[in-house]
């Protein structure tokens, strides 16, 4: 990566930190500060641009490698479906196209990957470029299932790599203020915490179609139970299946339950109690992943933890037309003692301005500062330190959705070994802590 790329990298971050002060987005105080705090670390060498590769050429596959662009060079592309492989690669300046992961692995010139492929796809995909020496960043949730997860963290320590999983608000300096506040008893005693996600869709019945000549559908099910192709199975849909995914708790889950995990100081272990509620059917041969719930969780500094489906909000986080201001948006609500703190992405507010606006004198607890989250994950390839949101962190947000859709499934009250990872004497819900991988896929064939 050159030098004046690098630059260009941190003046944007200055000028978005700038920006948010003038538009008094956030206190001044905590802007100057992150200003200071945003020093990348130095260069191995000056004409250094990382080799990266993207896996899962869709739309945040897309997205995220275009960010990964002004630090690195994205030098292949890979996607089971040979159009998105190509709009990729047009995009990435010929990128070299590759259908097949564990070849663009072979490749000895490449450092890290960017992994955009469905949940049921990370882990298998991630691991697999663990054990070929590439560093990974990886979208969210990391993982389908809590074995899943505790393989990917047990693969990160041996292998030494780095791992960055894509839940970005851990680098947005709003919600990082709101932790920080909040870890610093800026609420009181903290009493609850309630984490509202968008609803998912309750669509169908759908009906099987022949598939488009440009994709492996085989491929693209992997270690998923076997289906006919349907369109509302696969790109972008796919997450509101239980087979590939977990709906809204774990796609938005592991956004705002990640947060709610850092403001308590418990993002390496978890929760003492899950239950939770469905709030209404899903369709018959439509979408299977919960799509309204109520889910609540205890822990063992007293907390509970509501989460809660909204329906004022899109899928895609925005407001739905019509829905009031005031209505139930997305975010996290922190509530203690001495007042509430609401932050979501752009904006946030507290029951007493002053609770936000106050500096933090002498702070008892300084989480870690990034202010960019792909910029992080290019600092940690030199520097090789364990990036905002490392493996087991990614995991553990993960692993509090998955707890949830689990309780949602088996519709009572279950208790959780955070420390063992695993129910306490609870031979069903153990049962769905792993999942049985369809052939050819294992994790030893990675
Ligand atoms: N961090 C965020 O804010 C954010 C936002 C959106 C999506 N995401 C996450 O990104 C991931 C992708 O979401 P999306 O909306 O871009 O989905 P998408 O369906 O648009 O894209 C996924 C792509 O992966 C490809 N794919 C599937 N299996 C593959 C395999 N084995 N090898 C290579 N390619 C494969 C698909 O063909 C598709 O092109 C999801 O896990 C999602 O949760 C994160």
């Amino acid at each position: 990566m050159s030098e004046p790329t690098r630059f260009a990298g941190l003046s944007d971050r200055r000028s978005f930190l700038t920006r948010s002060a003038a538009a008094a987005i956030l206190p001044a105080w905590f802007v100057q500060e992150c200003v200071s705090q945003d020093k990348p670390a130095p260069l191995s060498s000056p004409n250094e641009r990382p080799h990266i590769a993207l896996i899962g050429c869709g739309g945040r596959g897309r997205g995220i490698a275009q960010e990964a662009s002004r630090l690195g060079n994205v030098i292949a592309v890979c996607d089971v479906d040979t159009k998105h492989a190509h709009e990729a690669s047009k995009q990435f300046k010929g990128a070299q196209v590759y259908k097949d992961f564990r070849k663009l692995l072979e490749r000895k010139d490449l450092n890290a990957i960017l992994n955009g492929t469905p949940d049921h796809w990370h882990t298998l995909v991630n691991l697999a470029a663990l054990k070929a020496g590439k560093d990974v960043y990886s979208e969210k949730p990391l993982t389908l299932t809590i074995e899943e997860g505790k393989r990917l963290v047990a693969a990160v320590r041996e292998s030494g790599r780095i791992l960055q999983t894509g839940s970005q608000q851990r680098s947005d300096p709003r919600f990082r203020l709101a932790c920080e506040l909040v870890r610093n008893g800026r609420l009181g005693k903290l009493t609850r915490i309630t984490t509202i996600l968008p609803a998912g869709p309750y669509r169908g019945p759908f009906k099987p179609t022949a598939r488009p000549a440009e994709l492996d559908w085989d491929f693209w099910q992997g270690q998923a139970t076997a289906h006919e192709y349907m369109p509302e199975r696969c790109h972008l849909w796919f997450r509101y299946w239980l087979d590939y995914s977990g709906g809204t708790l774990t796609d938005w889950g592991a956004h705002h339950n990640d947060i709610a995990l850092w403001a308590m100081g418990l993002d390496r272990s978890g929760p003492e109690t899950v239950e939770g509620k469905v709030l209404a059917k899903s369709v018959e041969g439509g979408f299977t992943a919960p799509a309204q719930y109520e889910v609540e969780y205890t822990y063992a500094n007293g907390v509970r933890h509501r989460c809660l489906s909204t329906t004022a909000d899109t899928i895609f986080g925005s407001p739905e037309r019509g829905a009031k201001p005031e209505a139930l948006h997305h975010g996290v609500k922190f509530e203690g003692t001495a007042g509430w703190i609401f932050v979501t992405r752009g904006h946030s507010e507290a029951s007493d301005p002053e609770l936000l606006s106050r500096p933090l004198s002498s702070p008892k607890v300084r989480l870690y500062a990034s202010n960019d989250h792909m910029g992080n994950f290019f600092d940690c390839l030199r520097s090789r330190k364990a990036p905002v949101c490392e493996a087991e962190i990614g995991h553990r947000s993960a692993s509090v959705c998955h707890l949830g859709v689990i309780a949602l499934r088996l519709g009572r009250k279950l208790r959780w070994d955070a420390a063992k990872e695993e129910f306490v004497d609870d031979r069903e819900a153990n049962g769905y802590l792993a999942r049985e991988m369809r052939k050819p896929w294992t994790y030893d064939m990675i």
